[in-house]
């Protein structure tokens, strides 16, 4: 089945086998390998992409639902020279790095929290992140990076 959809921006077409989930095409079939594979049973988030403005666990959305949805990855959230963007360089001003397997899917939960509210508290941070799980336990450096950025875009500093 042949679906049409946006992928970071530009307009695709992929062929999707049947039962195939989002994960499956952006790893296998896309070359994106950013999004990472964790448990793919919807528990860890750390596939979590953006579809429709709306964070989303890749893992567990059916391929054959995206026509026509607007899909952005990690590798969609760069700034356009493809350097790391505003939220990106926080995470590593904050040493909210650590071994980095969940880094791309808060990314993406950071940047819907940002996009829904510029100025959010530390709880709406942490509930924003609740179902991403980091194993190295860096929560409070993936907080502080997130509430950073939140500061700096809203005094206009920010290069997203
Ligand atoms: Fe999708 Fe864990 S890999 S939620």
């Amino acid at each position: 089945m042949k679906i049409s959809f946006t992928l970071n921006s530009n307009a695709t077409k992929v062929d999707v086998p049947p039962k195939t989930t989002l994960l499956k095409i952006l790893r296998n079939e896309m070359g994106l390998t950013g999004t990472k594979a964790g448990c793919e049973i919807g528990s860890c988030g750390a596939c979590t992409v953006i579809i429709n403005g709306e964070k989303k666990k890749s893992c567990i959305f059916p391929a054959d639902k995206l026509e026509g949805c607007d899909v952005t990855t990690i590798e969609g959230v760069s700034a356009p020279d493809n350097k790391p963007n505003d939220l990106q360089e926080s995470f590593l001003e904050h040493g909210a790095t650590q071994c980095g397997y969940c880094l791309p899917g808060m990314i993406m939960a950071g940047e819907v929290l940002l996009a829904k509210n510029a100025t959010p508290s530390r709880p709406e941070i942490k509930e924003a992140i609740a179902d991403n799980l980091c194993r190295c336990i860096g929560y409070i450096q993936i907080v502080d990076a997130i509430e950073a950025t939140a500061e700096k875009r809203a005094k206009g500093k920010g290069a997203a």
